[in-house]
């Protein structure tokens, strides 16, 4: 497998999708979540050395994003383009979200191929012209079921009145796929998750599906339906193939063999059944295969309800960038809020982990071995040469503490489980440094005392270049600073290169690295 990340041609990369996000608004902590969590699982795949895809977007089409350009003077083109450029895409680029692509659905490589799609359903006489009428929230830009909604009329997840629709539309013959669908979810049990999410999956389907209206003529801001151009095709419709779209369908049959179908689409809970029903269900009518799992993450909640902009509580990502660094968000959400549960944001938890686990376990303990190192060896990394027993145990605890975070983030998709094992191998660490004092033994000048100071500090700081490694999908420009100061980059080679395989082998900083005391990692916070 060469070093560089991609492994041999064929083989299909790791492809990651986040849903694609309405530009009615700029984006809140709710939307970076998950892109966060996005960019962390792929990051993560690529230290395993596997080719990966991330992709994002932005979903541009529908009567929200067309009311918004209305109120706002200009038409919905340039509102989206103007949000894209403004907003969105530049807070990717400061969460350091390294996504492959971004698709957005005004792209003519997405709606041309999103026409040819539909045609193709038509053809196939999955798709037939009739009528529906029903409470519509625009919010959603979803038909609701009348006993789904509070006090009446109002929608339960924006809590604000539905608007009745009556139209002729074209529908997708979705009821006939139930049975199929539980057959899919019977044969391959970890096609929804969490648990809680796939028993709300399989509960509904079971209840029995009706047809999907999948056309609009009431507005004009979509891709339009080709054989009947009043109407235009229903907007989730065409947001859900981006995701085939963006990777060459009906384009780029190359791409898309190394990269169809997706492992994982990552979406919130909002939106699971479009996801893990219909998604599924319109794949299988155009005969593709389909991905391997949907996984629901939980709301970011502000007062007992989901942020959002619309409530008035989506709160800017960057406000808290400023106060706590980029590095530290990204890891305080997947850290505090265990993955697929919902979770209150709080300013107070954040700033007490901020404190207790970066600033103090974890960049004291960079900058105290570094410290010790420049103090007692001059910066050069001595060999260790009486490792004994407690230095085995340290040596230990990263194999354990790796396997798990590997299979924890890297495959079961449980951020705090594996952040959370990490963070036990730097407390580890930690505990090793105080009960052998290294500042007690610098004092026994005798070649005894010296070799065991050398062991002490070799143990730490090769503890370090794995911590290193191991954080670096999380917080890479952390690690970045970490890997500079430990001196590895001439003898190891670059961070993002650094295998989770071998990242639990011992003794990979050789001796002789210099190492220097770097920035401090977790600045002290100013009070807010
Ligand atoms: N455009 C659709 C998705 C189409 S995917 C083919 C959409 N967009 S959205 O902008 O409204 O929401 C995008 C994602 O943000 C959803 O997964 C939603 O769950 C997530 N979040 C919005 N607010 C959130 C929180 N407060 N907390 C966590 N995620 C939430 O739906």
């Amino acid at each position: 497998m060469a070093a560089t990340g991609t492994t041999a041609s064929g083989e299909s990369a790791f492809y990651v999708t986040t849903p694609i996000y309405y530009v009615n608004d700029a984006p809140h902590l709710g939307h970076a979540y998950t892109t966060v969590a996005g960019d962390v699982l792929t990051r993560w795949h690529r230290q395993r050395g596997e080719k990966v895809w991330y992709l994002t977007g932005t979903d541009e089409h529908g009567q929200k994003i067309m009311r918004t350009a209305e109120a706002n003077g200009v038409s919905p083109q340039e509102w989206c383009d103007k949000l894209v450029e403004d907003a969105w895409k530049p807070l990717w680029e400061h969460l350091q979200i390294a996504n492959d692509d971004f698709i957005r659905t005004t792209e003519p490589r997405h709606t041309d191929r999103v026409q040819e799609f539909v045609q193709d359903l038509y053809d196939k006489g999955e798709i037939y012209k009739g009528g529906y009428e029903g409470p519509y929230c625009v919010g959603c830009e979803e038909y609701k079921s009348p006993g789904d909604l509070l006090e009446g009329d109002l929608c339960p997840i924006h809590k604000r009145p539905v608007e009745w629709l009556k139209e002729e539309n074209y529908f997708f013959r979705l009821s006939a796929y139930g049975p199929r669908l539980l057959e899919f979810y019977e044969q391959n049990p970890d096609f929804v998750q969490p648990a809680s999410a796939r028993n709300e999956v399989v509960q509904f389907v079971k209840q029995g599906l009706q047809d999907l209206s999948i056309s609009r003529s009431t507005f004009d801001w979509g891709v339009p339906i080709p054989w009947d151009p009043k109407h235009v095709i229903y907007v989730w419709i065409d947001a859900l193939l981006n995701y085939a779209t963006a990777v060459g369908y009906g384009s780029d049959q190359a791409k898309f063999d190394a990269t169809w179908p997706a492992n994982v689409h990552l979406v919130g809970k909002d939106i699971l059944r479009f996801h893990a029903i219909i998604w599924p269900a319109m794949l299988m009518a155009n005969g593709l295969p389909l991905p391997g799992r949907v996984f629901a993450n939980g709301w970011l909640m502000v007062g007992g309800e989901k942020m959002s902009k619309s409530n008035l509580t989506g709160i800017s990502p960057r406000d808290l960038t400023s106060h706590f660094g980029v590095d530290a968000y990204r890891y305080y959400f997947l850290r505090a809020i265990p993955f697929g549960q919902d979770g209150s944001f709080s300013w107070e938890d954040f700033s007490a982990r901020y404190t207790s686990e970066l600033a103090n376990d974890f960049g004291n303990l960079a900058s105290r071995v570094a410290a010790m190192i420049g103090k007692y060896f001059d910066g050069t990394l001595p060999e260790a040469k009486d490792a004994g027993p407690a230095e085995q145990a340290i040596a230990d605890g990263l194999a354990a503490a790796a396997a798990q975070a590997d299979t924890m983030i890297g495959d079961n998709l449980d951020f705090a489980g594996g952040i959370g094992a990490i963070f036990d191998f730097v407390k580890q660490v930690n505990g090793y440094l105080s009960d052998q004092a290294p500042w007690k033994v610098a004092k026994d000048d005798s070649p005894e005392g010296q070799a065991r100071l050398a062991a002490i500090l070799y143990t730490a700081a090769e503890s370090l270049r794995a911590i290193a490694v191991l954080l670096h999908p999380i917080m890479p420009a952390t690690s970045a600073k970490l890997w500079a100061s430990l001196g590895a980059e001439p003898h190891l080679g670059a961070l993002a290169d650094q295998r989770i395989a071998d990242v639990a082998t011992w003794g990979k900083l050789p001796a002789g690295a210099q190492v220097v005391k770097g920035e401090i990692l977790f600045p002290r916070l100013e009070n807010a």
